[in-house]
């Protein structure tokens, strides 16, 4: 039996959500212990399957919430006049999905992957992020495109849609604390109600965008520096323009508010919002471990703590 294997990892933006979307900057960070994986079999019968968590079956049959898989893999088998191979296909995620951690991007960089060392083709990075937001579109209408980048990068990155991707430095003492707020974010539906707003009150809107921006470009050089106090305050002041655009919910507010009674440096919201996950800048694991457990008992079913203190690795694809 052949058989090969693809992997990716979730992903968490810093700052720059929403706003990059608009052809502003944005910050992400790969979270390379939260992985997905896919791994692909030959099988004997002339059949192509998938299990997964949300369905098991033949490919063809996929329910209209996987469409952007299926669309992917029909594609990636078309272009390498493969529509006729036998396999299946089996994803395995540690990923909540819809919390703003980039589920369905890992899906799909995990499954390019598995899919072009499976039939020993060439990927370059470039064709791994295009082909990624193939599904992204599907799922999403209007991707940056930051959550393919990162869940296909080692490094943290830099990102302006169309125009910069590179690997940035982060010096900082301190790590993140990441929460489940425990509720479902749907970010096409963000990203459509920030476009929304932008058509209705464009002068308002493009004032909370541009501020995003700053505070982006902001944190860039607090990252550099180590300056984790100046680095909460711009993660609290992003919320704040999170929340003036209606992405944030009163949930978050509440969680977010708790986090910065516990020893929150800076917390804010990550990813599309409208539920999702939340990160707070916290000053070490210890307290980071001890504000994930008392934000549990407020309703936060899932923490996870990244340090950031993260040295640049070769990329892979
Ligand atoms: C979603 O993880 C991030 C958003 O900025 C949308 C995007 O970048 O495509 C809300």
């Amino acid at each position: 039996m052949h058989s090969a294997r693809g992997r990716s990892h979730a992903k968490i933006i810093l700052i720059g959500e929403h706003s990059v979307v608009y052809g502003k900057p944005a910050i992400a960070l790969p979270l390379s212990e939260v992985t997905t994986r896919v791994r692909i079999s030959s099988v004997p019968s002339p059949i192509q399957m998938i299990r997964s968590r949300y369905f098991e079956g033949a490919i063809r049959q996929m329910p209209h919430t996987m469409y952007g898989l299926q669309h992917l893999i029909s594609l990636i088998l078309n272009e390498h006049h493969a529509l006729d191979a036998q396999f299946e296909l089996t994803i395995k995620s540690d990923l909540p999905a819809e919390r703003g951690m980039g589920s369905s991007a890992a899906t799909a960089v995990a499954l390019i992957r598995a899919l072009y060392n499976y039939f020993g083709w060439k990927l370059s990075h470039t064709e791994l992020l295009q082909l990624a937001n193939v599904s992204e579109i599907d799922m999403h209408g209007t991707p940056s495109g930051l959550d393919a980048a990162t869940a296909a990068s080692t490094n943290p990155i830099w990102m302006v849609k169309d125009r910069e991707l590179t690997p940035i430095p982060i010096k900082m003492d301190g790590c993140l604390l990441i929460c489940d707020s425990g509720i479902k974010g749907r970010t096409s539906e963000a990203v459509a109600s920030v476009r929304t707003r932008l058509k209705n009150a464009p002068h308002e809107t493009n004032q909370v965008l541009d501020k995003l921006s700053e505070l982006t470009l902001a944190a860039k050089e607090q990252l550099a520096k180590n300056e984790i106090c100046g680095l909460g305050k711009t993660f609290d002041k992003a919320q704040e323009q999170l929340r003036s655009l209606g992405v944030s919910t009163q949930k978050l507010d509440h969680l977010i508010h708790a986090s910065r009674t516990l020893g929150s440096l800076g917390s804010k919201l990550t990813g599309g919002g409208r539920g999702g996950c939340f990160i707070c800048l916290m000053p070490d694991q210890i307290t980071a471990k001890k504000a994930g457990a008392q934000l549990k008992k407020l309703g936060v079913p899932q923490t996870w703590v990244q340090p950031l203190a993260l040295r640049a690795k070769e990329e892979v694809n």
